[in-house]
């Protein structure tokens, strides 16, 4: 029964263009697991509030988050998607807890400590991020919070930020568990370093099937002479092969035995990263603008029904709901 399934919610900022790391690392994921679970899909635009300053860059990153999901594979009647802007009881729900906890805890909140050491202009939206993302957890009555190893902490914040409340004003909101993304390990880079956006070492998701080409023949390799073996375990390419060729047996068997060269490996990778991003790519060009639009003010109607509810209870429990 729908019912007794537990409840799942994670929050995305949309961080630009998504690449294959990105993909295997973290939305590859989250689609396998959503299902299990009542999940809710939340772009966090008030949080993306605190770094972008222009509306156009906001708006278009909202768009992407959501059509990003869908052409990996979120179907958004399995799964209510809708953005944080769209539910005032976020921000209500964040103020409440801002008024519970102190200044020194959020002082040590690495994300904030890490803006700071780094020279970022530390608005006051950015110190009391953590608060926002428990309420954006809380609210729902979330088991279980699906992120990436660095916001390990914030769900930690977020559980106090349950019990402070809880101890004030009795038993109100559930404390929530990680669901630490891992298990793919880190996707090496076209240089062989983890691959990120901001090292411009990546292969893009949603590229062209030329721009998938040209980032592929571009990993390093060493210069091993054509008809010599090659060793799988240090090859860039090769490890690529692991999340997108069927056939890696094989493959491995001809490295040693010095029957693939280097372009050949290269021009099947890309063949086998193709084939594997065709249909999402498919899927993302026949989404319109619209129906993006109408999956976020649909999931807004569901979420919104869910936080008044909760948040009538909270009113009443704090003293502000005389009526
Ligand atoms: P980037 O390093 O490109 O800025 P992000 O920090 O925005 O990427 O990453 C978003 C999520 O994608 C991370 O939580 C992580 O799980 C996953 N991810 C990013 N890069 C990789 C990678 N090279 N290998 C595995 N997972 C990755
Ligand atoms: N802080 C998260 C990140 O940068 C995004 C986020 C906002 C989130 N609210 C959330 C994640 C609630 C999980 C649950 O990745």
């Amino acid at each position: 029964m729908a019912d007794e399934k537990k409840r799942l919610l994670t929050g995305l900022q949309s961080s630009g263009q998504l690449h294959i790391g990105n993909y295997l690392g973290a939305l590859k994921r989250f689609v396998g697991a959503y299902a299990d679970y009542e999940s809710m899909l939340m772009v966090a635009d008030l949080h993306a509030l605190t770094s972008v300053k222009n509306p156009a860059q906001l708006r278009e990153g909202i768009i992407d988050v959501v059509a990003d999901y869908i052409a990996v594979g979120v179907d958004p009647t399995k799964a209510t998607i809708f953005k944080q802007s769209d539910v005032l009881e976020h921000p209500e729900l964040a103020w409440i807890f801002e008024c519970l906890v102190t200044v020194p805890f959020l002082q040590q909140a690495h994300a904030f400590k890490d803006k700071v050491a780094k020279g970022l202009e530390a608005n006051a939206g950015l110190f009391n991020y953590p608060m926002l993302m428990a309420a954006d957890i809380l609210l729902y009555d979330t088991d279980v919070v699906p992120v990436g190893e660095d916001q390990r902490q914030h769900i930690e914040y977020a559980r106090e930020a349950a019990a402070k409340f809880n101890l004030a004003y009795g038993d109100t909101f559930k404390e929530p568990k990680e669901m630490i993304l891992e298990g793919v390990g880190t996707v090496p880079g076209v240089d062989g370093k983890k691959m990120s956006k901001s090292y411009g070492n990546t292969i893009p998701l949603f590229g062209t099937d030329e721009a998938i080409r040209v980032a592929v023949m571009s990993i390093k390799t060493d210069s091993t002479a054509v008809g010599a073996p090659l060793n799988p375990t240090t090859d860039i390419t090769f490890q690529l092969h692991q999340h997108f060729t069927p056939n890696l047996a094989e493959i491995q068997k001809r490295y040693m035995d010095g029957t693939i060269g280097y372009k050949e490996s290269k021009e099947l990778l890309a063949h086998n990263i193709i084939a594997t991003i065709a249909p999402m790519r498919e899927r993302r060009a026949a989404l319109s603008r619209e129906a993006v639009i109408q999956i976020l003010k649909d999931g807004a109607e569901v979420a919104r029904a869910r936080a008044q509810a909760k948040m009538k209870d909270v009113r009443e429990k704090i003293g502000v709901g005389l009526y």
